[in-house]
């Protein structure tokens, strides 16, 4: 391309921010219930604490509470398309990314969800670069939200421990491929002849929710956690690379690793498969465990409030999750306002 030529359009990122509900639960609480210990948590995951919603909350109350503190990042209070990425919507119909737009005051943009369990982050990040730079959309946001103690049952000792529920989105505004925040490459990919590897099997078309006939297992988050780790480590390290072999980035070019949080373990061992430092590895799993669509978002707002993630970083976000998804990006950290700590609330009380 001539070096007048104007760059081509790209969806840059231009708001961040986190939210995690009040309620605290720590690995001693869970210890009490279930058969379990804190040592056997800490060491299998690198879990200490989660935050869960309190009875009659739901996962939009989370969406809107981190869409509305993206958009006072972003400095905008309008956009064209809401896109809600979750695997514990409100309802089964109709989608929650609606009613979250309708209560950020957005009625009349576009809104819907995408689902790629804790791959949505990333799914949902291309999605909105689609509509941006096809010019559909100039301003998007992107809000991963889950709330996993919904479907995992409490008195499972070996789904309870691994997830927590919180929120995390980003705005993404109309730029230009050489600014920092545009979003550049993306790898995304699937393997659903492993889709029995993370189900909750009751609730769809194929199996119906209700009646008596569906047993309570199937109402209920199930993983073979086993398998689901070999396949993280495996599938996030290849998405990774192949991610930075299209852009013709090199792994010392990334600054920070910003991974699906899904367990320390898992972490550790696909930045270790890469090559990268362990503290280039962004992780905040110890706080908030896995967070399903909201780990990257909350983990960024995380590591840009503590400033370990600073303007003009290059960052490599990559997920992994059920269906089997896994996705990767990289981008170059803008400026931005510092975003609150997710979990530094202060005063603050969710809605
Ligand atoms: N406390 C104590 N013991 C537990 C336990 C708990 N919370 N959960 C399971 N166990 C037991 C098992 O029953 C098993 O006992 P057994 O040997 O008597 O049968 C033993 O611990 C080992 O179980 P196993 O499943 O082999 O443990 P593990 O080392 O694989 O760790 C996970 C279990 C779930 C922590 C691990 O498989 C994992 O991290 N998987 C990936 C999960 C994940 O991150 N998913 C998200 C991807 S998006």
């Amino acid at each position: 391309m001539p070096s007048n030529a104007p760059s081509p359009p790209a969806a840059v990122l231009c708001g961040l921010a986190g939210w995690v509900p009040p309620r605290v639960v720590t690995n001693e609480e869970l210890a009490d219930r279930l058969d379990t210990d804190d040592a056997w948590i800490r060491t299998r995951t690198g879990i200490l604490r989660r935050h869960v919603i309190e009875p009659g909350q739901a996962t939009s109350d989370l969406a809107v509470e981190a869409g509305r503190r993206a958009l006072r990042s972003a400095g905008v209070d309008s956009v064209d398309a809401v896109i809600v990425t979750t695997t514990t919507p409100d309802r089964p119909c109709p989608a929650t990314a609606p009613a979250v737009a309708a209560r950020l005051g957005l009625v009349g943009a576009a809104a819907f969800d995408v689902g790629a369990v804790c791959t949505g982050f990333v799914y949902g990040l291309a999605t909105a670069a689609g509509l941006i730079t096809s010019g559909v959309a100039g301003r998007v946001l992107l809000i991963g939200a889950d709330t996993y103690s919904t479907i995992v049952d409490p008195l499972d000792r070996a789904n309870a421990i691994i997830f927590g529920d919180g929120a995390g989105a980003v705005v993404l505004r109309a730029g230009r491929v050489d600014e920092p925040g545009a979003v550049g490459r993306f790898d995304l990919g699937s393997d659903g002849t492993h889709e029995d590897l993370i189900t909750v099997a009751a609730g769809g078309s194929r199996q119906r929710a209700g009646g008596d006939e569906v047993p309570p297992r199937d109402r209920h988050f199930a993983m073979r956690g086993n398998e689901v780790y070999r396949h993280a480590v495996t599938r996030m390290a290849e998405s990774a690379r192949t991610v930075l072999r299209t852009a013709g980035w090199k792994i010392d070019d990334i600054d920070r690793f910003v991974p699906h949080q899904a367990n320390l373990r898992i972490l550790h061992a696909v930045a270790d498969d890469l090559g990268l430092p362990p503290e280039r590895c962004v992780a905040n799993v110890d706080s908030v465990g896995n967070t399903g669509a909201a780990s990257i978002p909350l983990a960024l707002a995380d590591a840009v409030a503590d400033q370990v993630v600073r303007p003009g970083d290059r960052l490599l976000l990559t997920a992994f999750g059920g269906g089997l998804t896994w996705g990767s990006c990289l981008l170059t950290w803008p400026e931005l306002p510092l975003p609150a700590h997710p979990y530094d609330r202060g005063e603050e009380t969710a809605p």
